[in-house]
């Protein structure tokens, strides 16, 4: 109770208030008309106020106060609040403000008791120069009580981002949040206690505040989003296409029966005449809730703020390039070592993209540099490596795809009328082969030795389309692995596929490894189109689809449905900040109509689509935590005998073996989490905002799966464990895994092409094209890998998406302002931290120990992407809270 904390709030007060010029001068206004404080309230009440001691009105289920109760004060509270402002970061570098009036307006406040018999109190908080914070007190009556929310009314023309209110009753309200200007938006911003409730326990004095926040964080649904608003609300993707532009960049909507997707965040835009199905693209970027968009306030260094400007004011200039080739493999060693000009001088780009752009003063271009990956750092020949081509299926930035083969022949799902007999190509004849002296095809398909990277049924619709492309090519393929008794992954063979056509029938090929000059070559050409389906499907699928994309959806649910005051809220909020934002960038920039997707990948202009499939085919929410995903790709069987319940197919399965390391932490603190709040089962079915939240998920922002059987019941603790668990790994954890090495291992394109331009030398070629080959098939590789433009742009794209920014908010690293309230939490979050530390200690291990070799060895990437901790910057490793790049 705050009476009880009466004495500590004078050593607080005393603290700051008395040398505060703004608060001096409201004290003394207060002891001019009155020596008590609560004539200090008064005073600071708004002239329309009544002032009566009279028993409190109760007030109105809107939240509005009907009378403004004013009862004799015996205490004082005082307090500040922490803020952060772009103008002030301006100003103590010296910059002129001109475009807006700096924020030093007094800040409105209206304290809210739990003691639902007293009216609130209203104060203001003025900001003291001095120090840079916003400082306020008010009187309170000794029966006041607990204060429960706050809310906030800003009469400065700008919105002023506050982190923490903090009451000297020891009060906290950790907010994390933008406040409007009023006089954008008249609302006063509600700000709840750190103190969680679930609905059911919400007292009574502050229901109807968690009712009325979460409808005007849900909105009407209609109109045109503002920059200052903070609705949350559903959308298909219609706005990927730019028929305005040219009716050749229009692209079908994702979301719906025909190309299903998880929904995006609403923005209201205009739909466009020439389509009436698509929405009109803004210049500005797009909308995102104003308490996503953190660019004002983050370094310079983050996710979102370079990825922006890097759109603006880089890659433009890449494009100049066109279409030429690397006629040479020295001509790609030059992009690091003495690097390459590209047109005009831009001095905020060399600034802020010092690991590639070198300012040339005395010239009238800048020069792009490219700093060395670390893997062709320790072996230039990395790339060229069959044992390599393996293990970065178990170790690399695509580690999620590499499955079990569980029949024999590996079969199609696709219409056979269509896409010809369903058996694949490779037999056991071809098998045998590589693997004699090993052991019989049948104790390898038995002894589970076989693995595949099937893109098969997922590429191969899309061939005759993308074939009639300038400059692409493409193929279904399956590539099938075989696992060494070293415990390392080495490729059999690779089967590339293209369905028949008005012109030619089908055509598909096995290519082995060869000691032969052609077949060697043939080898290394095939490599590179698996190599290039591998890269589209790891950044539409593996990258985008389950992590950023599918997020999504989780984000809007949760504002639209949990309070801020809900525990499942408080838990959730760090793993699902900056996602948003960095999602409108790539809807503008990347994933858009003739965006660098479309341009630098093999699937082109229908990538999306390619996305949308994936997720009608294989995207199931149940199998995006992470045992799941492993059980569900043969990699792993359940075994209560092993350290995490799990057998792994592949024992040195570094993605898999360190990956479960941080599910368990996630897993474990959450469980402790969600038994603290949720004691009894019947809490987590009678929770009317969780099971809201989880309906509108399941319903509407992944609505196009709603009718499937899989989706997990919400009725029970472990219900709502696993689901919380599998949001925070896919933030984390998966997100991380398959984003942070990403400069590392395509950045020497070579090794990870994204786009495979030319069809192989073998298939349906002309004498001279063949000549061609046998001639010089350097060149023939060099053509088939991207253009100069294609590889710079994505050099210089994965170059920003794997680098961690300077502010970076690590997994664990810190207790989190709401944790602190409650013991048990603070104690389970601590033990959280405790887990993620000792992993940093595991993984170094793992990476020393030389029997793992897919880790460790001459010239071997350690694996560390999911070391949850890392330095600003490139550095392959690091597990963010949440999707920040
Ligand atoms: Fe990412």
């Amino acid at each position: 109770m705050l009476n009880s904390q009466i004495n500590q709030f004078h050593s607080f007060h005393n603290l700051f208030t008395l040398q505060k010029p703004f608060l001096a001068r409201a004290v003394d206004a207060t002891h001019h008309s009155s020596s008590s404080a609560y004539s200090h309230t008064t005073l600071l009440l708004p002239t329309t106020t009544k002032k009566s001691n009279a028993t409190p009105t109760r007030r109105s289920s809107a939240g509005k106060i009907n009378a403004i109760y004013n009862p004799p004060l015996a205490t004082k509270v005082s307090g500040v609040i922490h803020f952060k402002s772009s103008n002030l970061d301006r100003l103590k570098a010296g910059q002129i403000i001109d475009d807006y009036f700096p924020i030093w307006d007094k800040l409105k406040l209206e304290f809210v008791s739990l003691n639902l018999n007293c009216k609130p109190v209203r104060t203001e908080a003025a900001y003291d120069f001095m120090d840079g914070e916003y400082y306020f007190e008010f009187g309170v009556p000794d029966d006041f009580g607990e204060i429960g929310a706050v809310l906030v009314g800003n009469d400065n023309l700008n919105k002023i981002y506050i982190e923490k209110i903090e009451l000297s009753d020891k009060v906290n309200f950790t907010c994390n949040s933008w406040v409007h200007s009023s006089h954008d938006y008249p609302e006063r911003r509600i700000f709840f206690a750190d103190k969680c409730y679930l609905p059911s326990q919400t007292p009574a004095a502050l229901r109807s505040l968690r009712k009325k926040d979460l409808e005007l964080l849900r909105g009407n649904g209609q109109g045109e989003r503002k920059p200052f608003q903070r609705i949350y609300d559903y959308d298909v993707y219609d706005d990927l296409g730019d028929p305005v532009e040219s009716l050749d960049l229009a692209r079908p909507v994702l979301g719906g029966k025909k190309f299903p997707y998880p929904r995006r965040c609403r923005t209201g835009q205009k739909i466009c005449w020439e389509d009436p199905l698509t929405e009109t693209r803004t210049k500005a970027p797009f909308y995102v809730p104003i308490n996503e968009d953190f660019s004002d306030i983050k370094s310079v260094s983050f996710g979102a703020r370079t990825l922006y400007e890097l759109f603006l004011s880089v890659l433009p200039r890449l494009g100049t390039f066109g279409y030429k080739d690397f006629f040479l493999f020295e001509d790609i060693d030059l992009l690091f070592n003495e690097g390459v000009m590209i047109s005009g001088t831009d001095k905020k780009a060399a600034s802020l993209f010092p690991r590639f752009i070198h300012q040339v003063t005395d010239a009238v271009n800048d020069l792009i540099k490219f700093e060395p990956p670390e893997t062709i750092r320790r072996d230039t020949f990395f790339w060229l490596r069959d044992d390599e081509f393996g293990r970065e299926m178990l170790a690399g930035v695509n580690p999620c795809c590499i499955q079990l083969v569980t029949e024999w022949p590996m079969m199609s799902k696709l219409d056979p009328n269509v896409y010809g007999p369903p058996e694949s190509a490779i037999t056991k004849e071809i098998v045998e082969r590589v693997i004699k002296g090993y052991m019989t095809f049948e104790e390898a398909l038995e002894q589970k030795k076989l693995f595949v990277l099937d893109y098969h049924d997922l590429l191969l619709p899309y061939v005759n389309r993308i074939r009639e492309l300038e400059g692409l090519t493409l193929y279904g393929s399956r590539t099938l692995m075989f696992l060494t008794p070293a415990g390392t992954l080495t490729p059999v063979a690779i089967e590339l596929t293209r369905p028949s056509s008005e012109w030619q029938p089908q055509w598909k090929h096995v290519y082995t490894p060869s000691l032969g000059a052609t077949g060697s070559w043939l080898w290394k050409l095939a490599k590179a189109h698996v190599l290039s389906h591998d890269s589209g499907v790891h950044q539409l699928v593996s990258h985008w689809l389950r992590t950023h994309c599918a997020t999504e959806p989780y984000i809007i649910a949760t504002h639209r449905h949990l309070s801020t005051m809900h525990p499942i809220a408080r838990l959730l909020h760090p793993h699902l900040r900056y996602t948003m934002k960095i999602n409108a960038i790539a809807r503008k920039s990347l994933i858009n109509a003739g965006g660098v997707i479309e341009s630098t990948f093999s699937p082109g202009r229908y990538s999306m689509q390619i996305s949308s499939d994936a997720y009608n085919l294989l995207w199931r929410f149940d199998h995006e935590a992470l045992p799941a995903d492993l059980i569900s790709r043969g990699m792993a069987v359940e075994d209560p005998t092993e350290p995490h319940g799990l057998k792994l197919t592949i024992e040195d399965y570094p993605f898999a073996n360190d990956g479960l390391l941080l599910w368990d932490a996630i897993k474990q603190w959450v469980t402790s989490f969600v038994n603290n709040y949720y004691p009894q089962e019947r809490l987590v079915a009678s929770d009317e905002e969780l099971q809201a939240w989880w309906h509108e998920i399941r319903t509407v922002g992944h609505g196009d799966k709603k009718d499937e059987p899989w989706w997990p019941q919400l009725k029970t603790q472990d219900d709502l464990i696993g689901i919380v668990s599998t949001i925070i790994w896919v933030a984390s954890g998966q997100h991380s895994a398959v984003n942070f090495g990403q400069y590392e291992y395509s950045g020497y394109f070579p090794n990870r092409p994204t786009i495979a331009r030319t069809k192989m030398p073998n298939d349906d070629p002309t004498d001279k094209e063949w000549q061609a080959f046998l001639d010089r098939p350097e060149a023939v590789l060099l053509k088939c890998f991207p253009s100069k433009s294609q590889a710079t742009k994505v050099m210089a794209i994965l170059n920003v998406l794997s680098a961690h920014s300077s502010d970076e908010e690590y997994i664990g690293k810190n207790v989190e302002g709401p944790f602190e309230v409650e013991p048990a939490i603070k104690a389970a979050c601590e033990e959280f931290r405790q887990r993620i530390l000792e992993m940093e200690g595991i993984i170094n291990s793992r990476n020393a120990d030389h029997n793992l070799r897919n880790r460790s060895g001459a010239g071997v990437l350690p694996y560390k992407l999911l070391e949850p901790f890392s330095e600003p910057g490139v550095t392959g490793k690091g597990v963010p809270n949440s999707i920040s790049i």
